[in-house]
């Protein structure tokens, strides 16, 4: 059934001009790009986003990195969206991701790996909330 899910291309993937090749698999992978734009976020909104993950040790690292420089956050759609754009991303870690992966293709590190995906329907839902309005994603 067709699902929806939510990514983000992080600061470094952007820095390095891996932008468009990464949004090319993607597409190639059979998602449809629901939504996309290029914004940069404050440490504060940082923080709102991946409130989940405060009491975290890397807490600080990653709400400075996502607060670094542009992204694009994006909405994406197809069969089985979330799950599968999991395994288009591969490991956390790019050191364990999976040949083909876009962590493996264009992460460098644990921290800077490139990508977000939703993990679950319910954050899906509140991250596409978090960063698109009703309208955009019609
Ligand atoms: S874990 O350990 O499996 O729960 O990690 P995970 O849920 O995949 O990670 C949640 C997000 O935190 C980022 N992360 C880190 N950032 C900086 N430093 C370290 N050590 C670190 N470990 C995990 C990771 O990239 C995840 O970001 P998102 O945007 O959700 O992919």
């Amino acid at each position: 059934m067709s699902q929806r899910t939510f990514s983000i291309i992080k600061p470094d993937a952007v820095r390095k001009g891996y932008t468009a090749a990464i949004l090319a698999e993607i597409e190639k992978a059979g998602f449809k790009i629901v939504s996309i734009k290029r914004m940069s976020i404050s440490k504060a909104q940082a923080e709102g986003f991946y409130y989940v993950h405060a009491e975290r040790g890397f807490f600080g690292e990653l709400t400075d990195f996502m607060s670094s420089g542009p992204i694009f956050p994006m909405v994406l759609e197809k069969d089985n969206a979330i799950a599968d754009f999991r395994t288009l991303m591969g490991a956390t870690n790019p050191a364990n991701a999976a040949e083909g992966t876009l962590r493996k293709l264009f992460a460098s590190s644990i921290g800077e790996n490139a990508v977000h995906g939703s993990d679950a329907e319910e954050t899906a839902a509140f991250e596409i909330g978090y960063f698109f309005a009703g309208i955009e994603v019609k």
